[in-house]
């Protein structure tokens, strides 16, 4: 698929093919898109668990309470929680060298994206779930201290296509020169 069509076809995708399993070559493909995305200085500070559990998937969905991707976590064929070491990205010997603190989080949604556009670009679907009790996942995929969840990741194959909610339009957020001046005027 082609790149840009591949940026704005890519939907949220909340409702999955039961029993349909994503291959083990296709995660693997998938990972090496994560695998490539850029980070701060190199330092790749993103760590990925692959549920396939139904128990354990049962209990990621249900620290997510009450959301819109509830239900995707129990029908995805695996849900990817995207982690991050903390105190390493934007820092130099232990001091973070800008005011923006931790660029973790920063790099692990850039390697989210190459992996939910690499999906998409399969016939996969995808959603971002970050509304969910952090701590609550910690426990359950025993992460060590230093490493948080930031966002879980249903795969699947989807069971009909999404429509596209509405976006701002250029003008609304590219500004000329100066904050509040349109650089496009239509
Ligand atoms: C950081 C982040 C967190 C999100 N958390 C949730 C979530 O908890 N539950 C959910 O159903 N969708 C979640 N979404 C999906 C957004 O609602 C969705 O991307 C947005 O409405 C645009 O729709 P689209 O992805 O189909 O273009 C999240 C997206 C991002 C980027």
């Amino acid at each position: 698929m082609e790149t840009m069509e591949c940026i704005l076809t890519r939907r949220s995708i909340r409702h999955f093919a039961a029993d349909k399993e994503v291959p083990e070559e296709i995660i693997r493909e998938l990972m090496e898109a994560v695998r490539w995305a850029p980070s701060w200085a190199n330092t790749q500070t993103w760590e990925v668990v692959v549920v396939k559990n139904p128990d354990l998937k049962q209990k990621l969905s249900d620290t997510t309470r009450v959301n819109r991707g509830t239900q995707a976590i129990i029908e995805a064929s695996a849900v990817m929680v995207f982690c991050s070491r903390q105190g390493v990205s934007g820092a130099r010997d232990g001091v973070y060298a800008t005011a923006k603190g931790d660029w973790s989080m920063f790099d692990c949604a850039l390697a989210c994206q190459n992996f939910c556009l690499s999906a998409h670009n399969r016939g996969l679907g995808t959603v971002y779930i970050g509304r969910f009790q952090h701590q609550e996942v910690d426990t359950l995929l025993g992460l060590p201290q230093g490493i948080e969840s930031v966002v879980m990741i249903p795969l699947g194959y989807p069971v009909k296509e999404a429509k596209a909610p509405s976006r701002k339009a250029l003008n609304e957020f590219v500004h000329d020169e100066k904050f509040g001046y349109r650089y496009f005027t239509d």
